[in-house]
């Protein structure tokens, strides 16, 4: 018969299976929980993680010091704020701009951050949409409540909004981006923005409104590089 296998262990290598880096992960804060209830934790976030990234990103690995120190910091208050071990989960706290032209890797970072943060054992019901897609969805239709559309992504724990101020600007979208950042704002609910809008042009693309919230509840990241897409593989 052979031994069963230390725990510790099996969750390095759940965790290494899924392409997050270990280290990166042992620098984070972490909930003290009981190894077991962790490994299911661990499975139901990767399987949340698998359903709900999209295939281009499924492998992404935020590596950008300031993005990981982002979720260090998201880490810290869900870890403190916890009562109980079980319930252990995001609640409040600061968000992130990823900034930088086209196809410097900002989707890539977020999805990868997201993947490092299923992977930590604290408990997210993360959600992602991006702004074009948020916008078709809360267009007015026939037998469709809009507003129980917004609610359901403007309440979620910690939201990844990928692409705002890529949509042609109207009136409705500008105001959709103002109740959207105005609700997480209020509630200081961690949100993870991507934007391709230059960091000088964000009052006169996306208002003085958004802009001014912005600025006050998300730390800023400007990605730099050249366009991923078009760099040529020998
Ligand atoms: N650090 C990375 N390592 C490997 N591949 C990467 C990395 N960052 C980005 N990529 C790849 O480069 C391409 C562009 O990345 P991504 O979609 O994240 O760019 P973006 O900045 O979000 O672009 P856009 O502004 O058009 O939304 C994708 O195929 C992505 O998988
Ligand atoms: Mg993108």
């Amino acid at each position: 018969m052979t031994e069963p296998r230390p725990l510790k262990l099996a969750i390095d290598e759940v965790i290494t299976r899924r392409g997050v880096n270990v280290d990166t992960l042992k620098d984070l804060p972490q909930p003290d929980d009981d190894p077991y209830l962790r490994q299911e934790v661990l499975r139901q976030a990767g399987e949340y993680a698998d359903k709900h990234i999209p295939a281009r990103y499924a492998d992404a690995v935020a590596d950008d010091p300031a993005v990981i120190d982002w979720l260090r910091r998201i880490l810290d208050r869900a870890v403190t704020e916890s009562v109980m071990h079980v319930q252990c989960s995001v609640k409040t706290g600061p968000s992130l701009l990823i900034l930088g032209p086209t196809g410097v890797g900002k989707t890539h970072q977020a999805f990868g951050v997201l993947r490092l943060l299923s992977q930590t054992g604290v408990r997210c019901a993360w959600k992602a949409v991006a702004a074009a897609d948020l916008y078709a969805k809360l267009r007015p239709r026939h037998g469709v409540d809009s507003e129980t559309e917004f609610r359901a992504v403007a309440d979620a724990p910690l939201l990844l909004v990928d692409d705002l101020g890529a949509a042609k600007t109207s009136e409705w979208v500008e105001e959709v981006n103002y109740r959207l950042v105005n609700w997480r704002y209020e509630r200081v609910l961690p949100t993870l923005f991507t934007s391709n809008v230059p960091p000088r042009e964000l009052a006169s693309s996306l208002g003085e409104r958004v802009a001014s919230r912005l600025i006050e509840m998300a730390q800023r990241v400007v990605l730099q590089g050249s366009d991923r897409r078009r760099v040529q593989v020998p």
